[in-house]
């Protein structure tokens, strides 16, 4: 064996996409089939995305992936909270915070999902419906919540955490399934804590509910397009 594939377990590179499809056929998919995956496949994304590098090899990510009854409960738990008011995030999180140009592709991205949800603008309680959405992990078969401890300013760690996230996402995509980070579920990090026994010292940064996408589900019908590179790219020789 090469000693490069030391650094992770079994591979199953079979029928994988190549790196340019996986990245360009990744997306946030907003409607999923109750189908799970299997277990070989799901160790075969956890093995790729044990492989995200890491603030000197910190590896800081504490991943925990719900399913079946658990994850219904768990739900139901965050539903309750949700329309209860009860959010116990572990870090901040402020819409208004976005200033100029990120405020409107924040902006243009909520009015995508809304229009794809067939939800009126004016629709207070239509839209309060389709971000609870949220919280039935869009219909996902299994979430991975992802988990960090505590150091400092938090962001070198939060850093990582989203290599680890992204390698997730691609892995998936290479193997025809999907994925949605959310954020959204960090909302709930003391009652998602709680729910799962884990320690106060892990913070919740962020989940990713995955599954087989159901291309036809309506959060599935929008497409999210990029700035051009000049807007986001400087050369300097
Ligand atoms: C860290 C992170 C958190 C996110 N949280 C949410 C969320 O809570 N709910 C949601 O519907 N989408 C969430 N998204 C998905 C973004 O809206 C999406 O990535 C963006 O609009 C670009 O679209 P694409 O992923 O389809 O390319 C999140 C994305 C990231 C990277």
């Amino acid at each position: 064996m090469n000693a490069l594939f030391k650094l992770t377990e079994p591979t199953g590179r079979n029928d994988t996409l190549a790196f340019e499809d996986a990245v360009r056929m990744r997306r946030s998919f907003r409607g999923f089939l109750d189908t799970p995956v299997p277990d070989d496949v799901l160790r075969e994304v956890l093995h790729d995305a044990q492989c995200a590098p890491s603030n000197c090899n910190t590896q800081p990510w504490d991943v925990h992936i719900v399913s079946g009854a658990k994850l219904t409960g768990l739900s139901e738990r965050i539903h309750a909270e949700n329309e209860a008011g009860e959010f116990t995030p572990d870090f901040t999180f402020e819409m208004a915070d976005f200033h100029g140009v990120y405020g409107e592709r924040k902006d243009a991205q909520g009015k995508a999902y809304y229009e794809a949800m067939n939800v009126m603008r004016a629709d207070k309680e239509g839209r309060a419906r389709a971000a609870a959405l949220n919280y039935s992990f869009f219909g996902a078969p299994h979430v991975a919540l992802l988990f960090m401890p505590s150091f400092g300013d938090n962001v070198r760690t939060a850093g990582d955490l989203g290599m680890y996230g992204q390698t997730f996402l691609l892995s998936l995509a290479a193997r025809s399934l999907g994925g949605i980070p959310q954020t959204a579920l960090g909302f709930f990090a003391g009652t998602i804590r709680e729910y799962l026994g884990i320690p106060d010292e892990m913070k919740m940064l962020f989940g990713i509910s995955f599954g087989y996408p159901d291309e036809v589900a309506p959060g599935n019908r929008m497409r999210m397009d990029r700035a051009p590179l000049s807007e986001s790219v400087s050369f300097h020789r």
